[in-house]
C-alpha cells in the first residue's frame, strides 16, 4: 500500500522567517510543499504570487504542489512551470475548457490537479478523471487558512474513490482545509492519499513533531 502524504500549507508560515520555515519542512517527515496562490477574484483574499514562489523554490527540497485559486489559470501555466512547480492544480469552477487546461499543464512537464469547492459535485469529473493526476477536495471554502473542516468531505472522498476505481484511474485524492489529528485517520480510511495542513502545523509548538505525528496517524 502506498504511504499517505503530508503537505504543509505555506500560507500559514511566518513570512518574515520564510527560509526558516521552508528548512523546517525540508527536514521534517512532510512530503510536499503546498502553495496557495489567491487572486482576490476567484476567492475573497490575496495571498502571494510569483516572487514569493520563486524564493520558496530556491530552498524547497521536496515536491512543490501549487494550488491556484485564480480565474483563467491558463494564462500562467508556463510561468508556474518555470518557477519550479511540480504539480499544478486549477479549480474546476475557474476553467471553461478544463480538458484543454489539463493537457497544457502536462505539456509543460507538470502533474495536473483539479480542485473542487465544497459545493461542487464529484460527478463533474466523470469524463476527465483519467486525465487528472490529483483531485484536491476542498474541505473548507477556499480563500483562508484556519477554517473549520466541513464534515460532508468524508462522503465526497468516498464518492471520488469510487469514481477513480470505476474508471481505473490512478488519480490521488488530496484534502485541503481544516485538517488536524482529529480527522486525519478518518480521511485516509475514506480514501485520501494526501493531507494538506496549514494552521495545524505552523501554529503548533513543535512543528517537526506535529508533522511526524500526523504522518504516523495517516499511515496507521
Ligand atoms: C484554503 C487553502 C488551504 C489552506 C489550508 O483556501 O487552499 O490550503 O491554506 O489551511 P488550514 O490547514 O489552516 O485550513
Ligand atoms: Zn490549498
Amino acid at each position: 500500500m502506498n504511504s499517505k502524504l503530508i503537505a504543509p500549507s505555506v500560507l500559514a508560515a511566518d513570512f518574515a522567517n520564510l527560509q526558516r520555515d521552508i528548512e523546517m519542512v525540508n527536514t521534517s517527515d512532510a512530503d510536499w510543499f503546498h502553495i496557495d496562490i489567491m487572486d482576490g477574484v476567484f476567492v475573497p483574499n490575496i495571498s502571494f504570487g510569483m516572487p514569493v514562489l520563486d524564493a520558496i523554490s530556491k530552498h524547497a527540497k521536496k515536491t512543490i504542489d501549487v494550488h491556484l485559486m485564480i480565474v483563467d489559470p491558463d494564462r500562467y501555466i508556463k510561468t508556474f512551470a518555470d518557477l519550479g512547480s511540480n504539480i499544478l492544480t486549477v479549480h474546476y469552477e475557474a476553467c471553461t475548457h478544463l480538458h484543454r487546461t489539463l493537457q497544457a499543464i502536462k505539456a509543460h512537464g507538470m502533474k495536473a490537479g483539479v480542485a473542487l469547492n465544497p459545493h461542487t459535485n464529484i460527478n463533474v469529473l466523470e469524463d476527465t478523471i483519467n486525465d487528472i493526476d490529483l483531485v484536491c477536495l476542498m474541505s473548507v471554502n477556499p480563500g483562508f487558512g484556519g477554517q473549520s473542516f466541513i464534515e460532508n468531505t468524508y462522503n465526497k472522498v468516498k464518492q471520488l474513490k469510487e469514481l477513480i476505481t470505476k474508471k481505473g484511474a490512478s488519480t490521488k485524492i488530496e484534502i485541503d482545509g481544516g485538517v488536524t489529528n482529529k480527522n486525519a485517520k478518518q480521511l485516509v480510511d475514506a480514501g485520501a492519499d494526501v493531507l494538506v495542513a496549514g494552521s495545524y502545523v505552523f501554529k503548533s509548538e513543535n512543528q517537526i513533531e506535529t508533522i511526524k505525528d500526523l504522518k504516523a496517524l495517516a499511515n496507521s
